[in-house]
């Protein structure tokens, strides 16, 4: 059976999460691996006028981007973070919209010079639903790009995940997990024209590394 995603039970779970992850006094940053000042910055999205994060959460990475001139947008799925997002980046330009991801690329026609999502949207939806909206809503020579956890050997297609420990609420999203070779496969089948994937290893040996993703439309 493919995963069944309950859009209303995720946002509540994401609602949590935005309510213990928000930290009010973060400053704007940019980066794409679960350690600070690891690995690439934003020069992997190109030189783009504007920029369209899904899944932004915190919203730290689009407020950077638009204290440096940049149209920045981002849709999330809970309520809870836009409203937080809103307010504690008003003054930087970056604008935030309360939305499920693909449901937001199905309905808006805007196009972009680069979509991204760092440990984001490109995470939790289906790549087969989600690569072609976004190759849609980008413009030639568009840069789509996004970071995640790298799949766990063996543990591929989408992976069931529950909230916090395993009592309580049963709240659960899905997380999709696959080798570097088979997201290229995905984004080229999707149309994109270079699709590069590659495991950034973690500063320290041993650690979690980052499943980097870079693609180019036609
Ligand atoms: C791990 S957090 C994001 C990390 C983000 N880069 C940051 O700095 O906060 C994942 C975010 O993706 C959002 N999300 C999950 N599924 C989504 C979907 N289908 N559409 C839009 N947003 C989604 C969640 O609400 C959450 O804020």
């Amino acid at each position: 059976m493919p995963a069944q995603h309950d859009i209303a039970a995720e946002t509540e779970l994401w609602d949590a999460y935005a309510a213990s992850a928000f930290e009010d006094d973060a400053e704007p940053s940019f980066c794409w691996t679960q350690y600070a000042g690891h690995g690439p910055g934003p020069e992997l999205l190109g030189e783009p006028r504007s920029v369209l994060e899904i899944g932004c959460g915190t919203g730290r990475s689009l407020a950077y981007l638009a204290q440096r001139g940049i149209a920045a947008r981002g849709v999330d799925l809970s309520p809870v973070m836009v409203e937080k997002t809103t307010t504690k980046w008003a003054g930087t330009g970056a604008e935030f919209v309360c939305s499920e991801a693909l449901e937001y690329l199905s309905e808006h026609k805007e196009v972009y010079d680069a979509v991204y999502s760092i440990f984001g949207a490109a995470w939790f939806t289906d790549p087969g639903r989600l690569f072609p909206l976004v190759r849609r809503r980008l413009k030639p020579g568009g840069v789509f790009a996004f970071s995640q956890p790298p799949a766990i050997p063996g543990a591929y297609g989408p992976q069931g995940m529950y909230k916090g420990g395993f009592a309580g609420k049963a709240m659960f999203t899905y997380r999709y997990s696959y080798r570097p070779a088979v997201w290229e496969r995905l984004l080229t089948r999707a149309g994109f024209a270079v699709a590069d994937a590659r495991i950034l290893g973690a500063p320290q040996p041993g650690h979690i590394g980052t499943l980097l993703v870079h693609a180019v439309t036609p």
